[in-house]
């Protein structure tokens, strides 16, 4: 089911679809920015709840909002210094974060109209085509995007992209989860199935380092409440003013693995991520201040989290990285999946 939901600056209809499934779960998707608006499963007493945060209108999403459920790109997280070197030239990308290149840059592929085709009830396919040096990245890059509802109450985003020049790719989906849906996070209790996690300096872009994370509050092996020690003096947690961190997945091989677990004690419900990435961007929040409102909610600091997956952030720069190279001939693949049940 699909309605208009706005107009863009120039001119073209933006359009709201909504998936459903055979168990009441209900989740909708704007053709801008592939931006998940809502995403509706049950509690434990069998209620219905939002648990993504949105914006009431398509208006307040060209504010802009930061990255409320958007698909990210060309590249998802940051490019130190803006630049990056493939086969011996140099690409330069636009800076909009400090000095370096966050999501894709200046207009990235959140702020993009996407091609929409619903497949089904519950499936909806979208299309971009990233031109030849858009936001100064190489090749026309054809990317589709599929998100599916499964009776499982599960939301898979499944992504492939195909090249004409030797490029770099890193896409993921940046929706904010509160699974209380509203009120902060820090009784959220996280698992996160990695040995190791990419430091980063005071702009947040990785040393290059895969640090241990026993005995330091990146330890997420076993559940741990994301405020138990959000406030520790930790240079990490001071760099990004809470979790804001890529984890390095611990993997057995390529395919879909469970990767991740959020529970929420009060409204009972649970949240298994799953997928065929390298890393985690787990992210707490820590820039929402209180100005953006929307479904009746003020999103205040750490009001929601994100659980980002990705290569790893500036892999473009750090050859000791998992690649992000995409070359003609090859496609891109990825598919991750946000599985909801209760406790
Ligand atoms: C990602 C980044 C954060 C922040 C948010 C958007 O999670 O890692 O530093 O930029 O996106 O605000």
């Amino acid at each position: 089911m699909k309605t208009a939901w706005g107009m863009t600056p120039d001119g073209k209809t933006v359009e709201l679809y909504t998936l459903k499934n055979s168990k009441g779960a209900e989740a909708r998707i704007m053709n801008y920015g592939g931006v998940l608006v809502s995403l509706k499963v049950p509690d434990r007493t069998g209620a219905f709840g939002d648990v993504v945060a949105g914006l009431d209108s398509f208006q307040d999403y060209l504010k802009p909002p930061p990255y409320f459920g958007a698909i990210i790109g060309r590249y998802g997280n940051r490019i130190g210094k803006a630049r990056f070197t493939l086969n011996g030239v140099e690409y330069k990308l636009a800076k909009n974060d400090g000095e370096n290149s966050l999501h894709g840059g200046v207009r990235g592929f959140d702020k993009r109209l996407w091609q929409a085709n619903a497949l089904s009830p519950e499936s909806l396919e979208l299309k971009y085509r990233s031109a030849d040096g858009e936001e100064g990245y190489p090749g026309n890059l054809d990317v589709t995007v599929k998100y599916t509802l499964t009776d499982a109450n599960e939301l898979r985003i499944g992504y492939s992209a195909t090249t004409d020049k030797e490029t770099v790719v890193n896409l993921t989906n940046h929706s904010y989860f509160n699974l209380a849906g509203e009120g902060d996070i820090l009784g959220h209790e996280v698992t996160i199935n990695a040995d190791r996690f990419t430091p980063v300096d005071k702009g947040l872009i990785p040393t290059g380092e895969l640090k241990d994370v026993t005995g330091t509050p990146f330890d997420f092996r076993t559940a741990t409440a994301i405020g138990k020690r959000i406030e520790q003096k930790d240079q990490q947690l001071i760099f990004a003013g809470g979790y804001d961190h890529n984890w390095v997945l611990n993997r057995k091989g390529d395919g879909l693995e469970a990767v991740a677990k959020v529970t929420d004690p009060k409204s009972g419900r649970v949240m298994e991520v799953l997928t065929t990435q390298p890393g985690l961007q787990f992210y707490t929040g820590n820039f929402l201040d209180g100005t953006l409102k929307g479904k009746g909610r003020t999103y205040t600091r750490r009001s929601a989290f994100c659980m980002e997956t990705q290569h790893f952030p500036d892999s473009p720069n750090k050859p000791g990285f998992p690649s992000t190279v995409l070359k003609p001939g090859s496609t891109y693949q990825n598919t991750t999946v946000y599985r909801f049940s209760t406790l």
